[in-house]
């Protein structure tokens, strides 16, 4: 039986809030588009984004979209593009008030502005005083965008596939992208969805460690999609560690619980972040404070029976504020630290969070790359914003608050892109049968399979190799132990069976393509983070300790047999003001 088709001016892929900017930029605009989400699309993680967005709107202390800027840039340890960090920090007043118009309920001060309060790694004045540049909504600002964006959509009539699984892109011969071979998750039905412009938003990978801050859907599909497509993937080897998830779990607990004045505490009950961080303390940027806990507790300094945690502080802000300012974050340690903060102190680890790596794009939106060995050029007809792309705007480390940024912003400038290419490219290019035949054959392989082992069992056991040998702290024999074992485990994955198949055959099945999907983008991640020989933000190498911008101020690209790693240069030159050269990091 043929395949049903679908056509539509634009398929997004991935309903967070990266994909939801986008639609409604394009929809309002009246082009057809569909936006395709393996969950119901308020389920997607951007849901779970509690501390706020940046902005300098400066509505609590001083505050500039430059000093924003510098804050970024320095954040990501010198390697963001500064054009992009330019465009998205001048872009944010603008966006944060476009919000509240769309209905974000913003958390208001007594004289009915927006609130802000201070995040990590934020200063006034270039490096000086804690700024205060968050804007949130109570502790579930994620929750609030990503609703106020489904809303909007409704209203601007895109059309939702809600419970499709994209399972790859399809491009012709000329390698224009032309949408996607996705599947109904329900009935198992395949449905090809032809669209003359493709943008994937499928978030993040850090599903791929063992204790994460992730949704159980951020499996990397759409990295791993465009890597299957021939685009490489950037940056890989920054991964960042939340440094307060709950001891053990990973469940996030936001960076604005130190922002509204919580702090950390060794064993001893002392102030630790003071000797790692002396001026900026507990709101040092993430890698720091993140690599203070774990050595913290290296060193014999951790809390609880096993000495394998750290307390994070909050008593001391008084029931009212936790119980207003910070109630997810209460209910969270209540459910499942089995802790009241507004009495207790809160058990805390470093956990996998984000990804700074993923599909490069410019700050359009559009996929740059090298498309096999030819030089660097727009993938045609591809996009990809949030979490699964690289602008690169957060470098070698993402500052707390500019992830929501990073959607609003870039989702909208994608829109727009979309519309132009849509404009200057009127006429939907043929979708043959031949180019849709490698994503039908990579659903096969799954229904022919069956005599190794479970899928589940492969997939514990790629979230503990990425834990024992990719994590906060990384050395080479380290590395390459893991580069080896998650190749032999790769192997076995082509062997592995899927559970009863009679029951729950479909979502099996979408759990094996899920894996498939993390596996290539841990072998990106720990393939990458073996070349790099320096540390950079959140990779932190103990065989080479230091910064080395002569030879490392580049940005990775890692294609999908693993063996070619090339690189290209920051861009260094913003879009209208001074670069911001490398200067010591210090907090
Ligand atoms: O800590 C947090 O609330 C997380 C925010 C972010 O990752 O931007």
């Amino acid at each position: 039986m043929p395949i049903a088709r679908r056509k539509f001016d634009c398929l997004v892929i991935g309903a967070g809030g990266g994909g939801l900017r986008a639609a409604l930029q394009l929809a309002e605009a009246d082009a057809r588009v569909a936006v395709v989400s393996k969950v119901f699309p308020t389920r997607s993680h951007t849901v779970a984004a509690q501390g706020g967005m940046n902005a300098a709107l400066g509505n609590v202390l001083p505050d500039s979209w430059h000093w924003h800027m510098y804050d970024t840039i320095k954040g990501g340890d010198y390697l963001a593009d500064q054009d992009a960090v330019e465009f998205m920090c001048q872009a944010a007043p603008r966006l944060v008030v476009e919000l509240e118009h769309y209905g974000v309920p913003f958390t208001r001060l007594e004289n009915g502005r927006i609130y802000q309060r201070p995040f990590g790694a934020q200063s006034q004045n270039f490096g000086g005083a804690q700024a205060a540049r968050t804007c949130p909504a109570a502790d579930r600002t994620g929750h609030a965008i990503l609703h106020a964006l489904y809303q909007q959509n409704i209203r601007a009539r895109t059309h939702f596939f809600d419970e499709f699984f994209a399972v790859d892109l399809l491009r012709d011969e000329d390698g224009y992208v032309l949408g996607a071979l996705v599947l109904e998750i329900e009935t198992g039905q395949p449905l090809v969805i032809e669209a003359r412009t493709t943008l994937i938003a499928t978030g993040g990978a850090a599903r791929m460690y063992r204790t994460s801050t992730n949704a159980m859907i951020n499996t990397g599909d759409g990295m791993a999609m465009a890597l299957r497509a021939g685009v490489p993937l950037q940056d890989m080897e920054f991964i960042q560690f939340h440094p307060t998830g709950i001891a053990g779990l990973g469940v996030l607990i936001s960076e604005g619980v130190r922002g509204e004045g919580g702090y950390l505490v060794n064993s001893a009950g002392e102030r630790f972040m003071e000797r790692y961080a002396p001026t900026a303390r507990d709101l040092a940027s993430r890698d720091v404070v993140a690599r203070a806990i774990e050595v913290e507790v290296r060193e014999g300094r951790g809390c609880g029976p096993a000495k394998e945690h750290i307390h994070l502080q909050v008593s001391h802000l008084g029931a009212e504020v936790i119980k207003s300012r910070l109630p997810g974050i209460r209910e969270l340690a209540m459910r499942f630290a089995h802790v009241d903060p507004i009495d207790h102190p809160i058990p805390v680890y470093p956990t996998a969070h984000y990804t700074m790596g993923g599909i490069p794009t410019n700050r359009f939106g559009e996929v740059v790359a090298p498309v096999h060995t030819g030089p660097e050029e727009p993938v045609p007809g591809l996009y990809a914003v949030g979490e699964c792309a690289c602008v690169s705007i957060h470098g070698a480390n993402r500052l707390g608050g500019n992830s929501l940024l990073d959607i609003v912003v870039f989702g909208r400038a994608a829109g727009n892109q979309i519309l132009e290419y849509l404009k200057e490219n009127p006429f939907p290019r043929p979708l043959t049968e031949k180019a849709i035949e490698p994503a039908l054959q990579r659903l096969a392989r799954w229904e022919a399979r069956g005599d190794g082992e479970p899928v589940e069992t492969i997939g514990e056991e790629l979230r503990r190799i990425m834990e024992q040998h990719c994590g906060v702290f990384r050395n080479q024999e380290n590395l390459n132990q893991g580069v080896a074992k998650l190749l032999k485990l790769r192997d076995r994955l082509q062997h592995a069976h899927l559970r009863d198949h009679s029951r729950i055959f479909n979502t099996a099945r979408i759990e094996a393509l899920e894996l498939e999907n993390l596996m290539e983008v841990a072998l990106a991640t720990i393939t990458s983070a073996a070349a790099r020989q320096e540390s950079r933000g959140a990779h932190s190498r103990d065989d080479f300790p230091e910064r080395d911008d002569r030879q490392w101020l580049k940005h990775s690209l890692y294609l999908r047999d693993g063996q070619r790693l090339d690189y290209k240069p920051v861009r260094m030159k913003p879009l209208t003001v001074d670069s911001f050269p490398p200067k010591p990091r210090v907090y």
